[in-house]
């Protein structure tokens, strides 16, 4: 009795000094490990006359409870005190005030082309949406752009593998439209395309490009002009006019090209035009009787026509930005500027 009240005193006044787990894992190997004092008084207990056995081995059963009970108690402090430590530490101060949140901003060519999008629906078209990864046929085969024409050098461009590209036009999406929709037909749909094209003021090789294209039994050339000239007004002015043009694209027949006059000198010159009054804008035509034939439609009974507006010279003219560059180059306070 004496002699285990004795340890248990002794493990009291050490286990009270105890601050970390190190110590504490040191405490229960020295009091209840397997050669601790506990087992130490077990081997004691082994030798003694039998009369003393039964009660030894009781007090040193109540030793082991209470020395147990320390240790758990004791483990359950030191949690405590982390966890009271950690919490002091990262105490949040709510009376700081909060840095101010930086907002992000639509971007010019995108603002340009929702309104753009907005502008078509409103007059009825159907929006559809285009891959930026596009199959050779799409992309050219099925715009009678077939393989030997010298029109493909001009839209070189990057190739995954020998049937598939990055779109070099949206036109792509006037076959698919046709292929899936009969007529009548007013579709747009706006996107990337690339081509292998030096940076400078007015190229980029990744462009927006939004491509028009209806399809119906008395469709003109008049309708497309007239078209063109509605969307150019609607976005730089009443006042701005188009110039038409003749071009050749492979997919239509005849084939124009519009140009918007100069916005910043009126058709003076200047560097933006390149002093020529005049900034090209788009490509467009009447499509071509073969490629709606390979789309599935009677060429003898339907006309279309056809457009694709570049999405990025129309920004810079909207918004009066002189190199194309300052679009690319992600400057939030420059962008912010546009609305
Ligand atoms: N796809 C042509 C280009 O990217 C533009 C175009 C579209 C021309 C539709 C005619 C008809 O240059």
């Amino acid at each position: 009795m004496e002699k285990t009240e004795m340890i248990l005193q002794e493990a009291i006044k050490e286990i009270s000094k105890i601050v970390d787990k190190h110590e504490l894992m040191a405490f229960s190997t020295k009091y209840l490990g397997k050669n601790g004092i506990l087992s130490e008084q077990m081997k004691i207990l082994r030798e003694l006359p039998i009369e003393e056995k039964r009660s030894f081995g009781e007090s040193l059963n109540i030793l082991r409870d209470k020395l147990n009970d320390l240790v758990k108690t004791k483990d359950k402090e030191i949690e405590f005190s982390l966890l009271k430590e950690k919490l002091e530490k990262e105490k949040v101060d709510v009376t700081i005030p909060a840095k101010p949140k930086e907002y992000g901003t639509m971007h010019p060519i995108e603002i340009l082309k929702k309104d753009l999008i907005d502008y078509f629906i409103e007059r009825g078209y159907t929006l559809r949406d285009g891959g930026d990864i596009e199959t050779d046929y799409y992309c050219f085969e099925a715009l009678n752009v077939p393989k030997e024409h010298p029109a493909r050098e001009m839209q070189d461009t990057f190739y995954i593998d020998s049937e598939t590209v990055l779109r070099t036009h949206t036109s792509a999406m006037q076959v698919r439209t046709m292929e899936s929709t009969q007529p009548p037909i007013k579709m747009i749909s706006a996107g990337n395309a690339y081509r292998i094209d030096e940076v400078d003021a007015t190229h980029s090789p990744v462009f927006g490009q939004l491509e028009i294209l209806v399809v119906d039994k008395n469709v003109t050339m008049a309708d497309l002009i007239g078209t063109l000239e509605g969307v150019v007004k609607h976005l730089l002015g009443e006042k701005t006019n188009i110039r038409v043009r003749p071009s050749y694209f492979p997919f239509t027949e005849p084939s124009i090209e519009a140009d918007a006059v100069c916005p910043k000198c009126q058709g003076k010159g200047c560097s933006m035009c390149k002093c020529s009054g005049y900034i090209e804008m788009l490509g467009a035509g009447m499509v071509h009787p073969k490629v709606l034939e390979m789309s599935g439609i009677d060429s003898t009974v339907y006309k279309g026509f056809a457009a694709g507006i570049g999405l990025d010279r129309l920004a810079m003219m909207k918004f009066g930005v002189s190199d194309l560059r300052d679009l690319y180059e992600n400057d939030i306070n420059l962008l912010k500027q546009f609305k």
